[in-house]
């Protein structure tokens, strides 16, 4: 039998690393879950005991400010014991391993790692080297997976559009250097939405990218005709090697999302975008803040999604 590195012999989930290769019941299983988390934020005791005893590790060698957060939170609620390394003042700068601070943090009877990495691959190394009993969660990973993204991402869209198929999606912008695009495409395409369709200038735009099942346009107004929903991404600049745009300015022109663009969409077509977003480069403020825009809601819904990430690896259930 082929060894997959996030599920065990049964198929139960024993890491999450990546969208890719998960089968539909996974998914449906962690939305599902997710769903009776959202009620327990709205409780005057915002904590259920699931994770009581366990330890887990924030581990985020890059910087993060909503996956970070949630996670603690999540964490948290689930009454886990929180450790946030320092990455900064951590034995990493005095040379240490990554697999040694893994192990040094392993001894001290971590039972779950959740990771950030500039380097694709990390959180699948260490998965490799743990014992059985730690699980690791993948929170982005180089341009490789952001599988927690991905899914509040798509408790969302259920939230506001309720079923998958006959959904057309639009994903807009650096798809190139981006891990989460790369999680929506595989979340969407196994949810069986009836269409995914890339928005991006041909310079922005992974040379395997059609292999994925998805529609490639380079122009906003017929790519965007239609959809029920629109995704914008951030142009990922920490990860360009020279010049891909002529400019910002350029670039908000064509690709920007503005209320004229958004007006050939859907009508009822929800805005999303995983943060962090730079108004006036890939969306216009009055879209960010528009009746349209389910930004914040899509932070808040990725609480309950890393609870039910969590608590599901844990084997718990609500
Ligand atoms: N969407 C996302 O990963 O945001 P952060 O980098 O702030 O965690």
């Amino acid at each position: 039998m082929k060894h997959h590195p996030q599920l065990d012999s049964s198929g139960r989930l024993t890491h999450l690393l990546s969208i890719d290769g998960l089968p539909r019941e996974i998914l449906i299983d962690i939305l599902d879950t997710a769903r009776s988390f959202v009620s327990v934020a709205e409780r005057d005791i915002k904590k259920v005991p699931l994770l009581r005893g366990k330890s887990v590790f924030n581990l985020f060698f890059e910087p993060s400010t909503r996956t970070r957060t949630t996670f603690e939170i999540a964490a948290k609620r689930l009454s886990a014991d929180v450790i946030n390394l320092n990455v900064g003042a951590s034995s990493q700068s005095k040379g240490e391993t990554l697999l040694d601070t893994i192990g040094n943090l392993s001894a001290m009877h971590a039972d779950m790692f959740v990771v950030r990495h500039s380097q694709s691959g990390a959180p699948n190394l260490i998965a490799r080297h743990v014992a059985p009993n730690i699980h690791v969660i993948n929170a982005g990973d180089g341009r490789h997976a952001h599988p927690t993204q991905a899914l509040l991402d798509m408790f969302t869209i259920r939230h506001y559009k309720r079923e998958f198929p006959g959904l057309r999606v639009a994903i807009v912008g650096d798809i190139l250097h981006s891990r989460v695009a790369r999680s929506q495409i595989h979340a969407l395409t196994t949810l069986g939405v009836a269409e995914v369709r890339v928005i991006a200038p041909a310079t922005l735009l992974p040379a395997e990218v059609s292999s994925l099942g998805v529609h490639v346009f380079t122009d906003m107004v017929s790519g965007l005709n239609g959809v029920d929903v629109v995704i914008m991404l951030r142009l990922q600049n920490e990860r360009m090697n020279g010049e891909l745009l002529p400019s910002a300015q350029e670039y908000f022109k064509i690709y920007g999302l503005t209320a004229e663009k958004l007006a050939h969409a859907d009508r009822q077509a929800i805005v999303m975008h995983p943060g962090p977003m730079n108004r006036g480069v890939e969306i216009a403020s009055s879209v960010a803040d528009g009746l349209q825009s389910v930004i914040l809601p899509q932070v808040t819904f990725g609480i309950a999604v890393r609870m039910a990430v969590m608590s599901i690896l844990a084997g718990g259930q609500p």
